[in-house]
């Protein structure tokens, strides 16, 4: 879809459809008063024939009315203009876009993006509406023989603006969204993909593919036998046990000055989880073709920041693997050696994401990092915790983890912190090596962190565990682009932008 601002007379917008909010008690917005004022009460008497009183969810499509030159308009119901916020916002593009998609226009004019209140500024809204537009109208057709094709589908959408004012702040908002929101759905698309199709090699490949388009950006990957010159004996060891090789993405985008330390970035690409021998119960297995979700975010992340020209030093980094049982998986008991030296007692082969992550977060000492984030659907326990709603964070440093928590407030793509206290370490204590890689029955999210955080204490980090937020399940199955959004707007904010 195309994006734009448009500025003017809202009577005098020369479009297929006017998009226009109203608020509860049939309250009208700003510009529906602008618009009532300028077709003489002409909304308001519609209004007050009783066909939508402005309840959120209520739509209602007007034509030809008089003193307006839009051909349509179409009302949306708002909810309370008290409770109007965010969620409400992102809620009503979502399912406008929807129906301008399906039945209505080519072409739109947007007419809510000013719609903001104290803590919803213009910009967060322009994004907003970007993101949640290319969100209502995403589908995953990659995999399907036969698609209907929308003969009349939304192709171009203009933010109307009142105050000119704006304009340029309007702009760049909308040139970072549109970045956002298309690294979102290359994410989307990677995470969707089954497990046959992504396998560590294609998203190796993808990211190739990537470095191609941009001379800014370098890719690199590692195949399994540089991985064991290395000494990854950790995140060779959950590979072992699949088919297919193990691969290690590195993307480096040099967007600041040669000499400022890079963002690291470090995302969990376990392209199919299994369990290994420690088997997972069959039951919405499949959904573990989205362990991949926290790569998939790198790459999407990545995607972005070259888009926006980030003026930073960013590095993508992701360690791919299956993890699956065979005759040379490993096995509840084993001890495998990491790059770092330590040595880790399997004790549970499904807790392999640490092992994977634990590798990757030793290789990234050697780019002498200003911050280091890992992105993992690491434990379902996450979920237990804290819903589908937020994403959790443990960091090692108390500034990078309150950036993160911001950016997630701005972005509405939240994350919640959880301790990381030494009090949990001795859970992952073990007879026979200097860890385990299970930390017992209490505290799975932060165990795991524990695990991560002994092979971290050369760098600022922080760890993201998306377990809860990343997908969707049931009818609505599908990845959530999250958290692309928090991410893109920590490097922003990083950049003074
Ligand atoms: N990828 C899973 C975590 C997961 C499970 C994410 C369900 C989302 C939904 C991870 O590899 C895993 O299996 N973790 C185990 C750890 C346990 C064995 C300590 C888990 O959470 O059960
Ligand atoms: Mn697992
Ligand atoms: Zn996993």
């Amino acid at each position: 879809m195309e994006y734009s601002i448009k500025t003017g007379d809202p009577a005098k917008l020369n479009t297929a459809c006017l998009v226009v909010g109203i608020f509860s008690k049939r309250q009208l917005s700003p510009l529906a008063q602008q618009l009532d004022k300028s077709s003489k009460g002409a909304l308001q008497r519609i209004l007050k024939r009783g066909d939508m009183n402005g309840e959120s969810g209520q739509q209602l499509l007007l034509y030809d009315l008089p003193g307006i030159q839009a051909e349509r308009i179409l009302l949306i119901g708002l909810g309370k203009q008290r409770d109007f916020g965010r969620k409400q916002y992102a809620k009503c593009v979502n399912s406008a876009v929807k129906s301008l998609n399906q039945k209505h226009a080519i072409e739109a004019i947007w007419g809510l993006s000013e719609l903001v209140n104290e803590d919803f500024s213009l910009t967060q809204a322009v994004r907003e509406t970007v993101i949640s537009a290319g969100a209502g109208l995403y589908q995953f057709n990659e995999t399907k023989s036969e698609v209907k094709k929308n003969q009349r589908p939304l192709k171009r959408l203009a933010l109307f603006l009142h105050d000119r004012r704006h304009l340029k702040a309007a702009q760049k908002a909308l040139y970072q969204a549109v970045a956002i929101a298309d690294g979102m759905e290359l994410t989307k698309d990677l995470a969707n993909l089954p497990g046959n199709i992504c396998t560590p090699g294609y998203l190796a490949d993808q990211a190739r593919k990537l470095g191609r388009n941009d001379s800014r950006l370098k890719v690199r990957i590692l195949d399994e036998k540089q991985m064991a010159k290395l000494g990854m004996g950790a995140l060779l060891s959950v590979s072992r046990g699949s088919r297919q090789p193990a691969k290690l993405i590195i993307m480096e985008y040099s967007g600041g000055k040669p000499a400022a330390k890079p963002v690291v970035l470090v995302g969990k690409g376990l392209t199919f989880d299994a369990g290994g021998i420690s088997l997972k119960p069959s039951a919405a297995m499949d959904e573990m073709k989205y362990d991949m979700c926290g790569g998939a975010t790198v790459i999407g992340v990545v995607k972005a920041a070259i888009a926006m020209e980030l003026p930073i030093n960013l590095i993508g980094v992701v360690p791919a693997s299956e993890n699956l049982p065979d005759g040379d998986a490993n096995k509840p008991g084993d001890i495998v050696t990491s790059m770092s030296g330590q040595t880790i007692e399997i004790l549970n082969t499904d807790a392999e994401g640490r092992l994977i992550l634990c590798d990757a977060l030793t290789y990234c000492e050697r780019f002498n990092p200003a911050a280091v984030i890992d992105i993992a659907t690491l434990t379902g326990a996450c979920i237990v915790a804290l819903g589908n709603q937020a994403s959790g964070l443990m960091s090692n440093n108390e500034s990078l983890a309150n950036e993160l928590l911001s950016a997630g407030n701005d972005t509405g793509d939240r994350a919640w912190q959880l301790p990381l206290w030494d009090d949990y370490q001795e859970q992952l204590d073990s007879n026979f090596a200097d860890m385990a890689n299970i930390g017992g029955k209490g505290a799975g999210t932060i165990t795991a962190a524990c695990f991560l955080s002994r092979y971290t204490k050369k760098f600022k980090w922080a760890h993201l565990d998306i377990a809860g937020t990343a997908w969707r399940s049931g009818a609505n199955k599908g990845a959530t682009g999250r958290p692309v959004g928090l991410l893109t707007q920590f490097l922003i904010k990083r950049c003074g932008l």
